[in-house]
């Protein structure tokens, strides 16, 4: 059956004269009745974990906006978590995740086999949702990328360079390609499971991507993609897969041809006039307004909304932000957003 759904049809390439919305962390702090059931909740993890809070979050910026698809609410740290890290998150700083820096640290962690024990509940809360969405909104799925993961597993929290992990890639390779393997393994299980849940497409979140240069880029971000989206496909004929690989830069050029991915998300430095002739060319693309329009809005939001829509108007497009929307936006300017869009 050929798909009715705007986000899947512009991911079998159809062209729409109105793409598909969504944005990135659109369930999140910029939302009062978010930070509500976060307080409910307790903490962001508690949020994560609690399978009929998670689905709530989920469909809030659904009811309150319309998007054309819905992101899972989950977060990539689970995937550590399930293998066995710490995990907590320190108000105002970010994640902290116990370290691996040596070979002991990776021998200590579980088999990708026995994730599933933690991360039931993130199935849970994708099968709730597959029966409370509207029917024409697109149910998300997603992980991170071995990569951007091992960042954080390596470092134990975020880090602006990423210097933990290339000093291990570096410094012991072996090591290195050994996390990335378990992660890769653990990531095509956790997205299997939650297309066998109810998620109708899959994302792989690659938000550290662009500090990967040259070769490192086609080992640890283009091949671990590409194996994961294979994977997927020959577990999951036809599943659609998203990939991120934000702030790879030239490197956009030809990642959905080399990893079989159908839509590839542009990060907010991506020019969109070079992005319709060097990448759209292969395919769907996804995004790419930059974040700040959401809290500053007026004539400018507007004004970059139309041309980022004009500009990728002659193929499969997905209207995005270019990453996350932050905590500071004016719940206002997303309206203003898919109003501009969706009348011109
Ligand atoms: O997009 C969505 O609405 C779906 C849910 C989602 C979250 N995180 C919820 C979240 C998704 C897809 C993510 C992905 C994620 N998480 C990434 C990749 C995308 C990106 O942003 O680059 C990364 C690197 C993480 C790791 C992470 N989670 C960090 C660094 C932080 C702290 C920074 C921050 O914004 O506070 C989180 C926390 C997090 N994940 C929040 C949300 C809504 C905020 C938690 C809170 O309520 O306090």
């Amino acid at each position: 059956m050929a798909a009715t759904k705007k986000l899947l049809r512009a991911l079998a390439g159809e062209t729409q004269e109105i793409p598909p919305i969504w944005m990135m962390r659109q369930a999140g702090r910029y939302l009062p009745e978010y930070r509500a059931t976060r307080a409910q909740a307790g903490d962001f993890l508690s949020l994560c974990y609690n399978p009929e809070l998670a689905a709530e979050v989920t469909l809030q910026p659904i009811r309150r906006y319309g998007f054309d698809a819905s992101i899972l609410f989950a977060d990539i740290l689970l995937v550590p978590q399930a293998l066995g890290a710490d995990l907590w998150f320190v108000t105002g700083e970010g994640p902290r995740l116990s370290t691996i820096t040596e070979q002991r640290d990776l021998d200590a962690l579980k088999p990708a086999s026995e994730i599933h024990e933690t991360l039931s509940p993130i199935y849970e809360t994708v099968r709730i949702l597959t029966r409370e969405l509207p029917r024409d909104v697109t149910l998300i799925g997603f992980a991170g990328a071995p990569w951007t993961v091992a960042t954080y597993m390596i470092a134990g929290r975020g880090t602006p360079d990423q210097g933990p992990a290339h000093a291990l890639k570096d410094g012991n390779r072996p090591l290195f390609e050994a996390l990335l393997e378990r992660i890769t393994e653990a990531t095509i299980d956790y997205l299997s499971a939650q297309i066998e849940a109810g998620a109708e497409v899959v994302k792989i979140f690659d938000s550290w991507a662009g500090s990967l240069k040259g070769a490192d880029f086609d080992r640890y971000a283009l091949e671990p993609c590409r194996r994961i989206t294979a994977e997927l496909k020959r577990r999951h004929p036809g599943i659609p897969v998203i990939g991120f690989p934000r702030q790879a830069g030239e490197k956009y050029i030809g990642f959905a041809k080399a990893t079989g991915v159908d839509c590839v998300g542009l990060d907010s430095d991506v020019d969109v006039d070079w992005a319709a002739r060097h990448v759209q060319v292969d395919g769907c693309v996804q995004g790419n307004l930059a974040p700040h329009h959401m809290v500053e809005g007026g004539q400018p939001l507007i004004d970059e909304t139309r041309r980022i829509v004009k500009a990728l108007s002659g193929g499969p497009h997905v209207f995005n932000l270019g990453h996350g929307i932050t905590p500071d936006a004016n719940p206002d300017n997303v309206q203003v957003m898919i109003d501009t869009i969706r009348e011109g």
